[in-house]
């Protein structure tokens, strides 16, 4: 005879009422054993996203998932840990330039990372646009490289938080991602687990988020950052902007190339920003203040480590990178400023042009995606190239470019004014 049963603890939470901390610890021991079934959990996970969690229940299905499976240690380790999780955007690439520049100053950053669903990118589908590049190490050979390189980006094992695999994918198809005690507990299991000592969370708001305004954004970084704190990860947050695109390329080698980009003291002036207030605040968490971080993406430090971080992962970091075989070109209707450019829109396109999957198990484009030839606040003239779509069938044109309907505004007398990409943090 089991300690409870499901259909008990989903009524609990359908009436309002709090789990305890056994309840939740057996809810997610059986939902990974099997036990607790898909619909089930599928009723529960709808339950908590209308009727929430206490902090105290957000901890311990924390705490129960990250029991579910392994966690990664490094004791033996000289240089101390930094990471950086971002709730996912379009044309979020930063994690690419980001890791080598923070271990140019000798901080390792132990990066286990996903692949993109839906209209945001995966920074795993993006490295792997370059040629050779292997996502999947052994313990060993992640351990190994973070030792001797200081970067490491790669996929997370089965082992870590098994529960969270299967929570992920029951949500995606449930209509249940956006409750924050669910993404909260998913994305910080995943983080407590990987074993870094330090975390800095980019929680995006704006409608290529999760977050769609600033509060629910506030309240969810809240959250994890003291979920973090309580499990010894120093953790703050950074609430920064994703109603526009991040920088000019989205798609899987056009940001590979744009990072690129970056890490050779380029770029465009959002993603390098963005880029520099994560290190810092990363570096500041590992307690390294005292350091100029643009310096080491203009002389090359960081370029260095990039190219080191590659090659240890059997990635060329000169090879060309692939292109899309067709291209089309959308052109400004009207001269002025553009006052709207819109996150959710431009990634829904590039994910249509192929650039990402509709389901797990599909290919994705690497050269598929937009380039963008001016962004939110800058001038345009009638006529210049407002963004350049790129797909290898040339049938998905027609489905991007509806995507793209209404994505953009260009008025007269609008003032060309700069982006502004972070909106607040929050502190541990
Ligand atoms: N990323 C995750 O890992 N989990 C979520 O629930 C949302 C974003």
């Amino acid at each position: 005879m089991s300690e409870f049963d499901a259909i008990q603890l989903i009524t609990t939470k359908r009436e309002k009422g709090e789990l305890s901390t056994p309840q939740i610890n057996w809810l997610i021991a059986n939902y990974t054993s099997g036990v607790v079934a898909d619909e089930q959990m599928s009723a529960m996970a709808m339950a908590i996203l209308l009727n929430g969690m206490s902090r105290r229940e957000i901890k311990d299905l924390t705490m129960a998932m990250i029991a579910s499976g392994e966690t990664l240690s490094y004791a033996g380790l000289a240089a101390p840990t930094s990471d950086k999780h971002s709730t996912g955007g379009v044309g979020d690439k930063i994690t690419l330039p980001l890791a080598p520049l923070v271990a140019a100053f000798g901080v390792a950053v132990p990066q286990l990372s996903g692949r993109g669903l839906g209209h945001t990118g995966g920074t795993l589908d993006k490295l792997e646009s370059i040629k050779g590049w292997r996502a999947s190490l052994t313990n060993d050979e992640f351990h190994k490289q973070l030792a001797e390189v200081g970067a490491v980006i790669c996929a997370a094992g089965a082992g870590l938080a098994p529960a969270d695999k299967k929570l992920y994918a029951l949500r995606d198809v449930t209509g249940t991602v956006e409750a924050i005690p669910l993404i909260a507990s998913s994305i910080m299991s995943k983080k407590i687990a990987e074993g870094t000592s330090s975390l800095v969370l980019d929680v995006k708001v704006g409608s290529g988020a999760f977050m769609k305004n600033i509060d629910r954004a506030r309240e969810l970084a809240t959250v994890m950052v003291q979920l973090g704190q309580d499990a010894g990860v120093n953790t703050s947050a950074l609430l920064t902007d994703m109603s526009t695109p991040l920088g000019l390329e989205i798609g899987n080698a056009l940001e590979v190339k744009e990072s690129v980009e970056v890490l050779a003291g380029g770029g465009p002036s959002d993603v390098v920003e963005l880029t520099i207030e994560l290190a810092r605040e990363m570096l500041r968490l590992a307690g390294k203040t005292d350091v100029d971080v643009a310096a080491a993406l203009k002389d090359g430090r960081a370029m260095d480590k990039w190219r080191q971080m590659i090659a240890a992962q059997g990635g060329d970091p000169d090879a060309a990178l692939p292109e899309a075989r067709e291209h089309q070109v959308i052109l400004a209707p009207a001269d002025g400023v553009i006052t709207h450019l819109d996150a959710l829109q431009v990634g829904t396109a590039s994910w249509r042009l192929g650039a990402g999957r509709a389901r797990k198990e599909d290919p994705v484009q690497f050269g598929a995606g937009i380039t963008l030839h001016a962004q939110l606040g800058s001038e345009i003239k009638a006529g210049q190239p407002l963004m350049t779509l790129h797909t290898d069938e040339a049938e998905r044109f027609s489905r991007a470019i509806e995507a793209l309907e209404g994505s953009f505004k260009i008025e007269a007398a609008a003032v060309p004014a700069p982006r502004k990409i972070l909106l607040d943090r929050i502190d541990g």
